[in-house]
This record gives C-alpha cells, structure tokens and sequence, in this order.
C-alpha cells in the first residue's frame, strides 16, 4: 500500500489528529495544524474576497469537473487546471527531474507534471493532494498502483515538516501563501536539489508568483534562476471563468519563467 491515510479526527473546535503509515519520518508528530480546512488563512485577498461571499462553497467542498475538452474546473465554473498549461508541465518536469532521484510534486491537478515527472524516471515519486474529486481521479487513474509513488491524501500545510528530503520539488496549488512552505525549504529539499513552483506572470512584471515577503526569504536561503520561454498558446477568458471574469491567465501573457532554485551554500 503506498498512500498515506490521514485519519480526520476534527471536531468543531478540535485541530485534526493525523495518524499516517510509516512514510513520513519517524519523528512525526501526531497533532499538526490544519487551518486551510478551517478558516482558509492561507488564501490570497482576491480569493479570500470571493470565498466571504455567503453562497460560497469553500474550495476543497466543491464539486469538481474534469471537462472533455481538458479543464478541470471548479462548481462556480472557474478553472482549476488547463491543457493548454501541459508545455508548462514538461518544462516544470524537466526541470525539477534533473538530478534524477526522488521528487516531489504538490497539487496533482490534471496530473500533467506528474506524467511528465513518471518520463523521468524517479526513484521516487510523491504527490501531495487533498481534493476529494482530484483523490478520486488519482485512484481511478491507477496512481497508487505504481510501486514507487506515494500519494498523500491532505494538504501540504499537514505534511510539510514531516517530508522526507527530495532532489526535486514543484508546488502548483494556486493561489495561497506559501511563507512556511519556503520557510521549511532546506529541510525537504537535498543539498544540491532543485526547487520550483508555478509562476503565474500576474502578480509583477519580473513574473515572481511571490509576495514580497515571500520572495526576500526564498532570496536569503537561494540561488535564483528563472528559465524563461514562450507559450504557443493560452485559452481565452471565456474558457477560464464564467462572464468574462479575468483573473487566471491573461492570453497575452506568452512568456513563462520557470524558476530554477537551489540552496545557497550555507543552507546545504
Ligand atoms: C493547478 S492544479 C495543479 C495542476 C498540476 N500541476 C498539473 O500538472 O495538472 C492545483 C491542485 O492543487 C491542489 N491543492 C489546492 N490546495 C492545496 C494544498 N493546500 N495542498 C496540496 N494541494 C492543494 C488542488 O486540489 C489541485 O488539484
């Protein structure tokens, strides 16, 4: 069996009392913080915005579509994942695969990067994903089938002090804060492993998906590269979120910058 099973013993005022197999570290804790769930503290204004809204569905509630034409999209109709992201994936992959090894990707999504990752051939291979409808796909998929990837059923805001270390790593959980995600970087991520995330241009024109605070801590602990190069194509609006509403991808936005991180030295 390679998943990992969180037993949810949440109460109303009660944080969750995770209890997993024998993967995560032996050191695991048993009581971790599991406010994503709770009172979605790690979500950006703009969505924190939406999400106030008294009919909203909390995310990780919704009803989730895989779509024909290759979106996965939420109930509200916005996406979640787009095919047209899939040369985004390969390059991710390929940058994060590397050093060969044992690698880790956070948000399974439509599962490209990690079907890109399976042409790697990683020693190991573990994904992160707690979305009841993204689980089930994973499972119908046949992911827990293949002897060396792990899936982990939770979020990473459970898990992340309790991972083991990779020699590459790609997170894509859009929009939230990744603050102690990055805090927490040189104790998942190998000496001379490679760390990446998704770098939706929007937020500033150096295209960094990071906010300030963010970004000067991931500058003190790393050496930063960014690999840029240009999107064939980008799906219109109208494919992206119901009326019009612009706020996943600009069409115009053709370049990507996929960031290539690793440790400075004294963080090794
Ligand atoms: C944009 S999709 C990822 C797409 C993926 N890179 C691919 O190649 O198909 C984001 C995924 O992250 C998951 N996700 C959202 N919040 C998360 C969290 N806190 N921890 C882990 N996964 C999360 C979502 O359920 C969704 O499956």
């Amino acid at each position: 069996m390679n998943m990992i099973t969180i037993k949810n013993t949440q109460t109303k005022t009660n944080r969750v009392n995770p209890v997993f197999t024998d993967l995560l570290k032996p050191d695991v804790e048993t009581v971790f913080k599991n406010d994503l769930y709770q009172n979605k503290v790690y979500l950006k204004d703009e969505y924190v915005k939406t999400k106030d809204k008294d009919d909203e569905t909390p995310y990780f509630e919704q009803k989730l579509t895989y779509t024909k034409d290759g979106r996965l999209m939420d109930e509200r109709g916005y996406a979640v994942m787009m095919e047209w992201e899939d040369e985004i994936m390969k390059r991710q992959a390929e940058i994060i695969c590397r050093n060969g090894g044992d690698i880790l990707n956070v948000g399974f999504g439509m599962g490209m990067i990690d079907t890109y990752i399976e042409s790697h051939r990683p020693r190991t291979h573990w994904i992160i994903e707690p979305h009841p409808d993204v689980q089930k796909k994973i499972i119908e998929d046949g992911w827990l089938k293949k002897p060396h990837v792990k899936v982990i059923f939770a979020t990473w805001q459970d898990v992340y002090k309790h991972l083991p270390k990779f020699d590459g790593i790609y997170i894509d959980t859009w929009d939230e804060v990744f603050y102690e995600f990055h805090e927490n970087i040189e104790n998942i991520l190998k000496p001379d492993g490679i760390y990446s995330y998704f770098n939706n241009p929007r937020d500033d024109e150096h295209g960094l998906h990071t906010d300030p605070a963010e970004y000067q801590m991931l500058e003190h602990k790393m050496n930063m590269d960014f690999e840029a190069f240009e999107i064939d194509w980008v799906s219109d609006w109208d494919t992206q979120s119901p009326d019009g509403d612009e706020r996943y991808w600009d069409p115009t936005w053709t370049t990507y910058y996929a960031p290539v991180f690793t440790l400075k030295q004294e963080y090794r």
